[in-house]
């Protein structure tokens, strides 16, 4: 009788435990960010090889404080779910609001005030509900002084609370509610608010590249998203180091890696080595030096370029004449995406899923996670 009630209890504890996961957790994020100058069809995406989809940018309105999409995004914005929801019924898709071409101080000035808070939150919700969204991202970058991340974490307080309150008096599942983080723990010294991050969001997205580029380390080469740099504290390793040294569980943390790379131009052709001496951007690939993956390929291939693997910092390059091109190859990929199940994360991220070619990165990252 006492076995039989107890195998009941279990029986009951396991169905309810398994209804919350299903209803709340999010057990891994294999992500990528979309926009709509990529050029790349929303319809085009093999979305079978991701868990969420993150839809960039919505934008901020720096008067009312409102989330608007532009009337030239609505159409794609607005049936963005559905269709990429055609190949894998159970992707989940999320709004991405600011990006790194919004103002940040419009964030600031807006996180800064309760009724601008409000506004921004109450909008965002009803944004998200009326295109079918299953959640928002939050891409400020970047809060850069302590009032800021203080503010920010009223915003996240008070953003979860709203989400959950428009949940129960709806009956719909709650939204999602995640974040583009800088890749260390604190933006060039000032922290994060860790105890708002962890109460209320559901996972971050790290930001760990972009590290050195031809525009702002213009006289030497370096690896764009190094997950190692035995040359200084700026990798993808020290920065989710930092996060959970700060407190933020291994589980709220998602990596992020490049599907593009960065162009020098070489001072010396045959010194091509990581850390070469350069002279700035070569303009011949774009004019700030970034080149997508698919346009490295064929940037190899055409050109018969040499391409290297680097295991010690994890970072693919490739040379040809002058030409110097730092980014991420399924080598590097591969492993950033072990590291990341390794050490306990919730998944990785792309930014951005038009770059990839025919899917390589995307369907190697996805395999690799299984
Ligand atoms: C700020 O707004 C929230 C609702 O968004 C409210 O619950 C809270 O009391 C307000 N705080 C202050 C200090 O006005
Ligand atoms: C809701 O979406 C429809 C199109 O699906 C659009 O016409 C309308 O303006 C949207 N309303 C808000 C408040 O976003
Ligand atoms: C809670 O949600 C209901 C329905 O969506 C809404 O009318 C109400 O204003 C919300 N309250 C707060 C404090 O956000
Ligand atoms: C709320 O959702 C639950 C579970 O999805 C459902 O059983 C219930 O009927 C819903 N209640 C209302 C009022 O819609
Ligand atoms: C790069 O070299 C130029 C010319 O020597 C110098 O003026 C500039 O300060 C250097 N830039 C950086 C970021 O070191
Ligand atoms: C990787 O790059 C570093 C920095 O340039 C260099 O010291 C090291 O020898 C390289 N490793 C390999 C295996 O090439
Ligand atoms: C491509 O480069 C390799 C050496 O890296 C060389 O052996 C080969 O001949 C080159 N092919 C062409 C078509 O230039
Ligand atoms: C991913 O790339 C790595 C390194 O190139 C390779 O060893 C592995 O087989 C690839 N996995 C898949 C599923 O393509
Ligand atoms: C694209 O990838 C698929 C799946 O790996 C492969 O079957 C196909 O041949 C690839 N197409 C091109 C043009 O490389």
């Amino acid at each position: 009788m006492a076995s039989k009630t107890l195998v009941y209890v279990l029986s009951t504890f396991l169905f309810l435990l398994q209804l919350h996961l299903s209803a709340g957790q999010t057990t891994v994020v294999k992500g990528a960010y979309w926009f709509p100058d990529s050029g790349f069809p929303v319809s085009g995406i093999d979305s079978t090889l991701f868990t969420h989809l993150f839809c960039a940018f919505a934008d901020l309105d720096s008067t009312s404080y409102e989330v608007t999409i532009s009337s030239t995004n609505a159409v794609q914005f607005s049936t963005f779910t559905q269709t990429v929801q055609q190949k894998n019924p159970s992707v989940k898709t999320l709004l991405s609001i600011g990006g790194g071409g919004s103002s940040p101080s419009t964030f600031a000035s807006m996180a800064s005030q309760n009724s601008s808070r409000k506004t921004f939150i109450d909008s965002s919700i009803q944004l998200a509900r009326n295109y079918s969204f299953h959640g928002l991202d939050l891409d400020w970058e970047y809060p850069s002084s302590a009032t800021e991340m203080t503010n920010l974490g009223s915003l996240l307080t008070e953003w979860r609370a709203a989400i959950a309150n428009e949940s129960s008096s709806t009956n719909n599942t709650a939204l999602l509610l995640s974040g583009a983080f800088f890749y260390n723990s604190n933006y060039y010294t000032i922290n994060y608010p860790f105890q708002a991050i962890s109460n209320t969001m559901d996972w971050i997205n790290l930001m760990a590249y972009d590290f050195y580029g031809p525009g702002w380390s213009p006289n030497v080469t370096g690896p764009p998203a190094a997950l190692y740099n035995p040359t200084s504290q700026v990798s993808g390793d020290t920065g989710v180091k930092n996060w959970i040294q700060a407190g933020v569980a291994a589980k709220k943390l998602v990596l992020g890696v490049p599907f593009y790379g960065y162009a020098w131009l070489l001072a010396n052709a045959n010194s091509h080595e990581i850390f070469s001496p350069a002279n700035g951007v070569a303009t011949s690939i774009s004019p700030d030096g970034s080149i997508t993956y698919s346009g490295i390929k064929d940037f190899i291939s055409n050109n018969n370029a040499t391409a290297v693997y680097n295991l010690t910092i994890v970072t693919d390059y490739c040379y040809a004449g002058t030409t110097w091109i730092g980014y991420d190859d399924t080598q590097s990929i591969y492993t950033k995406v072990t590291y990341a199940k390794g050490n306990g994360l919730l998944g990785y991220f792309a930014w951005h899923v038009g770059a990839d070619k025919n899917f390589t990165l995307s369907r190697n990252a996805s395999v690799t996670w299984g």
